[in-house]
Order: structure tokens, then C-alpha cells, then sequence
């Protein structure tokens, strides 16, 4: 079941496509990006309320470029072409794009001209509006019926519209944050010009999302690796919601967990949620295998393989299954190379799956970015401590104990990076912050304590600031809450006689030490 008021975003390639789509669920409406090939009869099924074409990397005169169906200008639905989309509209209804003289990326002056339902409330200072470009091709003749509205020192069509046939177009990227005054245009798009209520929410998405996963599955069944963090729980709660007992969720415990994790995965899944949960106590064979291993780059392997294995060997002895839920989010489609960006490090939770696996993949928040997961989290009665839960990486601890993993260095760090994180909670600082977590380092320094002399290990402390992990800052810190930490740590954690404050930021380091 759809939501009523659909809009599609037909994806010509564009990076920001699924961002367009998010600045229409941000207005409260349903949107689907679907491929840019598809039929008009397609279209009309679905009866949108409107259509957004997206940027793409193509230029609309190179033989390849990518079309859409000539029929859908015919429809009567609005359409917003965005950047590539708006060249595709001029070319498409008779206009003309050429290679333009100057190319334009980032900040530009945009200046309005003549009247715009686009526009509308947007133009009133005398002021030009600053956008984002990120374009070679322009337009240089608009198709017949058209006209400009708004202009920039390079672009002399960087808007333009055929208000009768309710087509409008734009130059500029208005779903970037760089375009501060975009989802205005946006707003003006779909509830003035589309004509939507602007009403759907995150609970319409649960229902449709519910009904299709139950049209999907059948009564078929399905497996879930849940891990504790966010994702993987948004997911299989979701598919719990849908197919109930169908579901198995199997949780891996390899030992690496941060204090109090699996019990609270027990505590939400088994009781609150009543899901099949199978708890694998994995630690020590995962420890086996990373015993005398220091190169990072190996523990996540080692990591990745025995979770799979572990996870296949429990999954084998449920019987017939089909599906395989996973937690993937949008971030993480991008980040393992979809599209041109470079796999960093190698995330285990995309890919990495063993290629005889038979499973089909059912990744039902693969279109959400992480904010938007929360909301959905928030809607399914997820706990605060799931929902707030700061990221943390797939190896676990493993990553955050320099040199040799070992029992004794992973309780350790454990201890002492709970102290930070209720010290930080405490602070109220712990939404706020991407990540605040600690480090054991394989350095042994002098100290003293209590008129004893001790030879004991450094802890490091590292917190930052981010909006997506692609970048990210050294927090500051109150020297208050950075004291209570060390004192805390120093305090109640033997084995620990030093703590320090990681001031590297992302470039050039990593959030993460290993
Ligand atoms: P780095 O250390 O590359 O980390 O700056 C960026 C973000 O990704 C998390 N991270 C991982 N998450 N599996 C994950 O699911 C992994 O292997 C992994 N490695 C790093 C890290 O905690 C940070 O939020």
C-alpha cells in the first residue's frame, strides 16, 4: 500500500538524488526514486501528484545520455527538472544546451526575473539568492512556451518554466544545504504547485513499509544478524512488525561489545519485542582467531569472516529460510563504492556476504539516511538507549585495543569507556557528539600512586564532532568534563595509570584509531 499523495524522483545518476528525496519526505510527503527509463503507462499507474528529474553526470547532447519517456510531459503532472533534468526538458521540447564558456561549481549569485510559482516569496529582497551549481552544459534557448526565470553571471537561463503545461526547471541544486533558501523551493514545488497536502509521516511510512515486506516475504521466512546498533534494529523490528515469528533474529556476541550492550539487546528484542532471538556467546572463539594478530586491516577480516561464519552456522539450523534482513542504510550504499567514491575501510555490513549465499536481501531503510532511521526508531517504540546510541564500528573493541586483542585488555577498555560514556551522558553532551569512546594503547608509562610506583597502560579518550563520519573535529571539551573522566577513569580502573586526549582531526586522521 502507497501513501495517497505520491511524487518520483526519476534518477538520471545524479549524487544528490536520494537527497532529493529526502527534502521531499522533510516537507511530509511520500516520494520513490525510481530509474529514469520508467513508461509513462509506468507513471500514470502510479499517479503521482508530481515528478522531479534529478541531476546526472551526462550532458543531454552526448549520444548516450540517458532520456526520459517524451510521454510523461504530457500527462499533466507537474515536473521539476533539476539541473541535468532542466537541460533534459529544454533539449527534450525543442530548446538548446551547449558546452557552456564557463563552467560553474559551488556558491553562485542567483538573480530572480519576472514571476515564478517557484519562486513565490523567495525574490522579495533586491538581494541576489545564493545556490549551489555543479554544472558544465546550460541552456541557451528555452523550448517554445517557456520563460526565464532567474539568471545568474554565467547562466543566463538558470530557471525557467512553462507555467501553462506546469513544467519548471532550475539550474541550481536546491536540495543541498549550500542553497540555505532551497526547501523553500521545494515546499513551493509540491504543496503549492503540486498541490500536496504535505501530511505524511514516518508512522504512513511504517504501514506501507509493513505491507509491502508482508506482500514481499509471503509466508516465507527470514533471518536478521542484529547487532545492537540502530540499523539492524530499525530493520528487524520493522520486519517483526510485518511477518512476526517469520522472523529469527540471531545476534552474534563476539565478545567485543561495549559494557551492558548484549544485555540491553536482550532486554529489547526478547522481552520488550518478543522476537525469536537466538544470543551466539561467540567471544571465545573470536578471540581464538585474533590471537597474536596486531595489523588492523586483519582483525576486521578475521572479524568479518568468523561473524559470517558463525552467523551462517546458526542460520543453517533454522531450517528453510529466504530472506535476510539487513540494516543498510543509505550512507552505507555509498560508502562501499555504489558509486564512484572509494571504499575506505572495508565496512562488513555491505558486501562481504559469502557469494553462495542463497538468501534474497530485504534491506527495508535502505533509502534513509541516519536522522531519518531515528524518527522511524522513535515510531517503533525503540528505547532511547538504541535510538541515541552513537555509531560503533562493526569489529567492536577490537579496533580501539592497540596491538593483540586479548580478554583481559577488552574488560579493561570496557570498563573505562563506560566511564566516559556516562560522563558524558551526565554532561548532557552525548547527542551532541558523534562519538566520545576510548582507546587502550599498547604504551606503559610510570606513574605513581598512594607512594607506589606503577608501570601501568595509557588510556586515550577521543571525542569528535561530525555531521556524517566523512569528516570530523576534536570535540572541545569542557576542561571540567575532561577532568572528571581521567580522575574517574584513573580512579576505578586498575591497569590504567594515564589517560589522554586525542586532538586529531578527520583528515588527516580517523574517527577511529585502527
Ligand atoms: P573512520 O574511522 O573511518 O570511521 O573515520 C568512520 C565511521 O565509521 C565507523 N566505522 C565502522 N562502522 N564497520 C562499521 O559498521 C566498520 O568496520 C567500521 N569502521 C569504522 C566509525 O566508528 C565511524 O563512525
Amino acid at each position: 500500500m502507497r501513501p495517497d499523495e505520491l511524487v518520483l524522483v526519476l534518477d538520471f545518476g545524479g549524487q544528490y538524488n536520494q537527497l532529493i528525496a529526502r527534502r521531499v519526505r522533510e516537507l511530509n510527503v511520500y516520494c520513490e526514486v525510481v530509474p529514469y527509463d520508467i513508461s509513462a503507462d509506468e507513471v500514470r499507474q502510479l499517479s503521482p501528484k508530481g515528478i522531479i528529474f534529478s541531476g546526472g553526470p551526462s550532458s543531454v547532447n552526448s549520444p548516450e545520455a540517458p532520456n526520459c519517456d517524451p510521454e510523461l510531459y504530457r500527462l499533466g503532472i507537474p515536473i521539476l527538472g533539476i539541473c541535468y533534468g532542466m537541460q533534459l526538458m529544454a533539449k527534450m521540447l525543442g530548446g538548446k544546451v551547449a558546452r557552456g564558456e564557463k563552467q560553474e561549481y559551488g556558491h553562485v549569485d542567483l538573480f530572480l526575473s519576472g514571476r515564478s510559482e517557484l519562486f513565490q516569496g523567495l525574490g522579495d529582497s533586491p538581494e541576489p539568492l545564493p545556490a549551489w551549481m555543479s554544472h558544465g552544459d546550460l541552456v541557451t534557448e528555452v523550448p517554445a512556451g517557456f520563460v526565464v526565470n532567474a539568471y545568474t553571471a554565467n547562466s543566463p537561463i538558470a530557471a525557467m518554466s512553462d507555467p501553462e503545461r506546469r513544467l519548471f526547471a532550475v539550474q541550481f541544486h536546491p536540495e543541498v544545504h549550500h542553497t540555505p533558501w532551497g526547501k523553500e523551493l521545494m515546499r513551493n514545488f509540491l504543496l503549492r504547485i503540486c498541490g500536496c497536502s504535505g501530511s505524511w509521516t514516518m508512522q504512513s511510512y511504517v504501514q506501507a513499509k509493513v505491507e509491502e515486506i508482508r506482500q514481499i516475504v509471503g509466508n516465507k521466512r527470514a533471518v536478521c544478524a542484529l547487532s545492537g546498533g540502530i540499523d539492524s534494529a530499525v530493520a528487524a523490528t520493522l520486519v517483526h512488525k510485518a511477518i512476526g515469528n517469520q522472523l529469527t533474529c540471531i545476534f552474534v556476541n563476539h565478545g567485543l561489545m561495549r559494557k551492558y550492550e548484549p544485555e540491553q539487546v536482550e532486554k529489547t528484542f526478547r522481552d520488550q519485542f518478543q522476537m525469536n532471538l537466538i544470543h551466539v556467546n561467540a567471544a571465545d572463539r573470536f578471540l581464538a582467531k585474533l590471537a597474536g594478530v596486531v595489523d588492523p586491516e586483519q582483525k576486521r577480516k578475521i572479524i568479518g569472516n568468523e561473524f559470517i561464519r558463525v552467523f551462517e552456522e546458526e542460520a543453517a539450523k533454522l531450517g528453510e529460510i529466504s530472506f535476510l534482513v539487513q540494516g543498510t542504510i543509505y550512507p552505507d550504499v555509498i560508502e562501499s563504492g555504489t558509486d564512484k567514491a572509494a571504499v575506505i575501510k572495508s565496512h562488513h555490513n555491505v558486501g562481504g556476504l559469502p557469494e553462495d549465499m542463497k538468501l534474497a536481501l530485504l534491506e527495508p531503510i535502505r533509502d534513509l539516511f541516519k536522522d531519518e532511521v531515528r524518527v522511524l526508531a522513535a515510531e517503533l517504540g525503540l528505547p532511547e538507549e538504541i535510538v541515541w546510541r552513537q555509531p560503533f564500528p562493526g569489529p567492536g573493541l577490537a579496533i580501539r585495543v592497540m596491538g593483540e586483542v586479548t580478554q583481559e585488555k577488552c574488560d579493561l577498555l570496557r570498563d573505562a569507556d563506560y566511564i566516559i560514556t556516562e560522563e558524558i551522558r551526565r554532561a548532557g553532551l552525548y547527542q551532541q557528539i558523534w562519538q566520545s569512546f576510548g582507546i587502550l594503547t599498547d604504551t606503559h608509562t610510570v606513574g605513581v600512586q598512594g607512594d607506589q610506583r606503577t608501570y601501568a597502560r595509557v588510556l586515550a579518550f577521543r571525542a569528535v564532532t561530525s555531521e556524517d563520519a566523512m569528516t570530523a573535529d576534536w570535540a572541545r571539551l569542557p576542561y571540567e568534563v575532561l577532568e572528571k573522566i581521567a580522575q574517574r577513569i584513573l580512579n576505578e580502573v586498575p591497569g590504567i595509570n594515564r589517560v589522554v586526549y586525542d586532538i586529531t582531526s578527520k583528515p588527516p586522521g580517523t574517527i577511529e584509531w585502527e
